[in-house]
């Protein structure tokens, strides 16, 4: 036998795995609809309704279009790769279980460590994103909550107009913000809140959640169509605006990397690749699918290439509308829809963000317990966390346990911290889905590939070089937290996971 850290799961024992439907086995009870439904209810949220203003402010301006075209080009190369796994092995670990089945189990435990990154932070980083959201579309009513609960520790809010809002909101010097009415926030108990409904939802049943994902899509969906829809005529009824704003598309770079021009393009795609995240976490499904052989790569591509056409539209509409350097604000695409005059737009807009992160916390949940489940299956991680729930036929003891990690992490940490953690964990997941695809053409070409990534080596070669060159742009700090959190993963891989392993020990 070869060292055993680099031992590999037999892709028999996987298929055996998939194809078992007794009562502590998942629900197969999803669609290629729900499917579909479910990658742009991860998709779609923070990212193009909040990220897409600041990016264009900051780095790109009207090019922003740009770096949503090259960071979904570069999602779409990993798309691929993802679609070939999850139709091939089609089992709840996703990432996780590919990395087993091919590079061995030391690579499977740190991209299901990584993971975490992506799903349990994702869905912290959007909590915290929910509830400004949330207090926003209150305060359009007339309806102001403590900021004490809605935010995280130390946080200081102030209230300019009536209405309350973060401090940092405001590029005001200390002393002015002082002499305005403030508070700080003790606690984000708002976040708190809407992980912990989201949780109770999942731990329900899989119908229910993905019943629940699909109509709020619906909503989301309707936000953006809308947006499209009442943009779109503004924009052709109004070309003189459309060109004032258009009219320098590609600011001049000001002599500093990302601040504008090409590179700030480049920066601008790192940035909005957060809204891009999410379509993967379709292939933690995989087990829950009726016909997963053919519905993972719809899934998972549909919901991608729906998602990149849209954002592109947005971003384009967004800039002609409203001139790029009024875009840094919390809103930006409700502020976009009201200077065309149509007020009602900005509700239907608003509505569709609340509604639209719920889906992102949903779903990322849904991904993060389902990669718990397999690594508990496998031994890797404690038994509890693989239970299913006789009745509901959820994961339910992993659901709940994660579900309250991410609401105490969303509700205690500042979002601008998780979210880069959450696109660098997100980067590296795909470099290994790349490269495993790569390997396991090599090593076994005979086996049956129900959908083959096209152009291989191009395809993943490129999702490789697009993905290191993201990470490559994001700041010294995530990288030394990445570091530091796959070291305490590697802790618990040799003192627990090592001893448990089912594969190690001769089980698997
Ligand atoms: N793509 C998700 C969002 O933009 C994470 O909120």
């Amino acid at each position: 036998m070869g060292n055993p850290l680099f031992a590999t799961k037999s892709l028999d024992t996987l298929m055996k795995e998939a194809a078992d439907t007794g009562e502590h086995s998942l629900k197969r009870a999803l669609g290629p609809v729900n499917l579909i439904t479910l990658g742009i209810g991860a998709v779609i949220g923070a990212g193009i309704f909040v990220l897409t203003g600041s990016a264009a402010a900051l780095y790109a301006g009207p090019a922003i279009m740009l770096s949503y075209v090259l960071a979904g080009t570069g999602c779409v190369f990993a798309g691929l790769c993802y679609a070939e796994f999850a139709s091939m092995i089609p089992i709840a670990g996703s990432a996780y279980t590919y990395g087993y089945a091919t590079l061995g189990e030391l690579i499977a435990w740190i991209i299901g460590w990584d993971l975490i990154l992506e799903y349990a932070f994702g869905a912290a980083t959007v909590a915290s994103g929910w509830s400004s959201t949330l207090v926003a579309f209150l305060q359009d009513y007339g309806i102001s909550l403590p900021p004490q609960i809605c935010d995280v520790p130390g946080a200081l809010w102030v209230m300019v107009d009536g209405r309350w809002a973060p401090a940092t909101t405001f590029n005001l010097p200390a002393e002015q913000l002082a002499a305005l009415p403030h508070a700080t926030a003790s606690f984000n108990l708002i976040a708190f809140l809407a992980i912990l409904a989201v949780t109770t939802i999942l731990i329900l049943g899989i119908k229910e959640s993905a019943n629940f994902n699909t109509a709020i899509v619906f909503v989301k969906l309707t936000a953006v169509l809308t947006f499209i829809a009442v943009a779109l005529p503004f924009v052709l009824k109004h070309p003189d605006i459309a060109h004032a704003n258009w009219k320098v598309f590609l600011p001049l770079n000001t002599g500093t990397f990302g601040a504008y021009g090409w590179s700030g393009v480049l920066r601008g795609a790192a940035v909005v690749f957060f809204a891009y995240i999410g379509f993967d976490a379709v292939s933690t499904a995989a087990q829950e699918a009726r016909n997963p052989q053919k519905d993972m790569p719809v899934g998972i591509l549909g919901s991608l290439v729906i998602c990149t056409f849209l954002y592109i539209a947005v971003s384009g509409l967004l800039t002609a509308t409203v001139h790029y350097s009024r875009l840094n604000i919390g809103a930006p695409v409700s502020l976009a829809i009201r200077e065309t005059g149509v007020k009602w737009g900005s509700y239907v807009v608003n509505a569709g963000a609340l509604a639209g992160l719920s889906t992102v916390m949903l779903v990322m949940l849904l991904g993060q317990s389902r990669v718990f489940y397999s690594m508990a299956h496998d031994g890797l991680l404690w038994k509890w966390a693989g239970d299913i729930h006789p009745r509901f036929r959820t994961p339910w003891k992993s659901t709940a346990v994660v579900g309250l990690g991410a609401a105490i992490f969303g509700s205690l940490v500042p979002i601008g911290s998780l979210g880069q953690m959450v696109s660098i964990g997100t980067l590296l997941a795909f470099v290994i889905v790349c490269a495993a695809v790569l390997i396991l053409r090599v090593r076994r070409p005979d086996l049956e590939r129900p959908f083959r990534t096209p152009w291989v080596p191009f395809v993943p070669v490129m999702g490789i070089i697009v993905s290191l060159g993201l990470m490559a742009s994001l700041n010294r700090v995530t990288w030394v937290r990445l570091i530091v959190w796959l070291i305490i993963g590697l802790i618990i891989y040799f003192t627990y996971s090592v001893k448990n392993s089912k594969v190690r020990n001769g089980m698997k």
